[in-house]
């Protein structure tokens, strides 16, 4: 679906996710998000910020995981993934804090294994992934699973692309400050969620949106291993639509 505006598509993006929410609820059951961070998904957590204190969204069923943190961060560093989803969304809505689960960039190199082995075991327990959000980076990145990441890869210590690290570093001021490694979930991880929604903007998404959609599916792009998941939807606006 291609929306005129950022704002048009992030109501429409919370919709789907609150009537999932709600559906679930119905059922007397969790729902369960995978959750990225960049800044596309923005708007959806903004606005269901705004469907939860101005129309009663009970998200106490929710249970979340994000994708990915950048590694040798802390949790309240002004970068760090943890702190942006605090700070945009966790801290204004009613999700249990024990349901919340995001990559912890501290954790000892020795002991990485074991906790990203782990995470995927806690994503099991809760019944997996019932929704998943994805950005995509301009190298065609879906979390941290950057160029020539494998189509069956799980959560792990992976080593930022320059292109990436480049994007980022207005965000850390200076390029040499943004982090080589991060803990993302796998391509493998990312395509057990039952569903799947694909968001971008901009122009500057334009030709990976492209390559995304119409391109073979190759490893060099990983986006393009959505292709073969069969509940993936696409929600881009018209700028990021106009090499289609
Ligand atoms: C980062 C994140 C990705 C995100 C990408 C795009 O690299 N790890 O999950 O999709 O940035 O970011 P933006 O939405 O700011 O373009």
């Amino acid at each position: 679906d291609v929306f005129s505006t950022s704002e048009a598509l992030s109501r429409h993006v919370a919709k789907i996710v609150a009537a999932i929410i709600r559906e679930r609820q119905a059922q007397k059951a969790t729902a369960v998000l995978g959750l990225p961070t960049g800044s596309t998904p923005m708007g959806v957590y903004r606005e269901l910020v705004r469907m939860h204190q101005d129309e009663g969204l009970d998200l106490s069923n929710v249970v979340t995981f994000n994708l990915d943190e950048y590694y040798g961060l802390k949790p309240d560093q002004l970068q760090s993934y943890h702190r942006t989803m605090h700070e945009v969304f966790f801290q204004h809505v009613n999700i249990p804090s024990e349901n919340i689960h995001i990559p912890d960039g501290t954790i000892p190199l020795d002991q990485v294994d074991a906790y990203c082995d782990d995470y995927e075991n806690k994503i099991r327990e809760a019944g997996g992934i019932d929704l998943m959000l994805l950005g995509i980076g301009s190298n065609g990145h879906i979390g941290f699973n950057e160029p020539f990441s494998i189509r069956n890869s799980r959560m792990r210590l992976c080593t930022l692309d320059p292109i990436t690290r480049r994007s980022a570093a207005s965000d850390f001021f200076q390029e040499d400050n943004v982090p080589h490694q991060a803990i993302t979930m796998g391509i493998g991880t990312i395509l057990e969620a039952r569903k799947i929604l694909l968001l971008a903007l901009g122009q500057g998404k334009s030709s990976i949106i492209c390559e995304t959609l119409q391109g073979p599916i190759t490893n060099r792009v990983p986006a393009t291993i959505l292709q073969e998941h069969r509940d993936t939807s696409v929600f881009i606006d018209t700028a990021a639509a106009s090499k289609l």
